[in-house]
């Protein structure tokens, strides 16, 4: 086959990169898998894995401000229970149940009501669990 040819030619050339190395900070790391959060409200399981790996949604989707590289830094870094300056920002971070639920519900509400594909919860008693 010809195409199978040029292929072979050109790994064999170096010309085709086969299996691009990924960065260790591109990678979700094997305790953060599944993120809980537990607050007041009930307790909310984040499956991070799927959201990243299965739905291939990119990490810079939700880790807005991360550099490819550098290590990963937590929201609660920057979003702090009240809004807050954070030093390199000329704009203020909104507060943390903010940036949440914009990013989350956001993201649930334009992929059902935009897309209209499945995704996950909009209404809080489904995202934050009471036992
Ligand atoms: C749908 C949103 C979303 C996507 C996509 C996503 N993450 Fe995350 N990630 C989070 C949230 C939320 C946390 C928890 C942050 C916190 O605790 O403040 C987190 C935490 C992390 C942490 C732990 C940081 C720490 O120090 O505790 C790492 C590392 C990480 N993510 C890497 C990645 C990588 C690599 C990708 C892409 C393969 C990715 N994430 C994709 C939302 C996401
Ligand atoms: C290094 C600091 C930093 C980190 C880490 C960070 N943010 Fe932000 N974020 C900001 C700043 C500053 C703003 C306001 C300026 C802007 O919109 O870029 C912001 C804005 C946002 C907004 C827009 C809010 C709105 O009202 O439109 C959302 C949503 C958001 N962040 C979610 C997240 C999530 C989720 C994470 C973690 C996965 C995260 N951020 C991590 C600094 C950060
Ligand atoms: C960029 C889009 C996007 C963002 C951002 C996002 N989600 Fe999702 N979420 C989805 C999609 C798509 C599904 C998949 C629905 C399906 O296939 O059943 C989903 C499913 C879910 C589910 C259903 C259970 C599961 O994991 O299968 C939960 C709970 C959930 N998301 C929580 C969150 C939380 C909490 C955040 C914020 C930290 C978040 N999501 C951010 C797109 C997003
Ligand atoms: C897609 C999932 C999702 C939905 C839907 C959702 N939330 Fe949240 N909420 C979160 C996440 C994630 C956090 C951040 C939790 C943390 O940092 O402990 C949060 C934080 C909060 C907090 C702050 C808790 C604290 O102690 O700081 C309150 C209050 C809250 N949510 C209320 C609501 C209400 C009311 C609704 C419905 C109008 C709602 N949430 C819908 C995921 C969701």
């Amino acid at each position: 086959m010809r195409m199978r040819e040029l292929m072979i030619a050109a790994v064999a050339l170096g010309l085709l990169v086969v299996a691009p190395t990924v960065p260790a900070t591109d990678m979700i790391p094997e305790d953060k898998m599944v993120i809980t959060f537990k607050n007041k409200k009930g307790v909310v399981t984040f499956n991070h894995g799927l959201h990243a790996t299965v739905r291939s949604i990119e990490c810079v989707s939700c880790h807005h401000t991360h550099e490819r590289g550098e290590p990963i830094k937590r929201c609660s870094d920057c979003h702090k229970k009240k809004a807050s300056k954070v030093s390199g920002f000329s704009v203020v971070a909104p507060k943390n149940s903010k940036a949440y639920h914009t990013k989350c519900k956001g993201c649930h509400k334009y992929t059902l009501e935009e897309l209209q594909k499945p995704a996950g919860p909009t209404k809080c008693k489904l995202c934050h669990i009471k036992d």
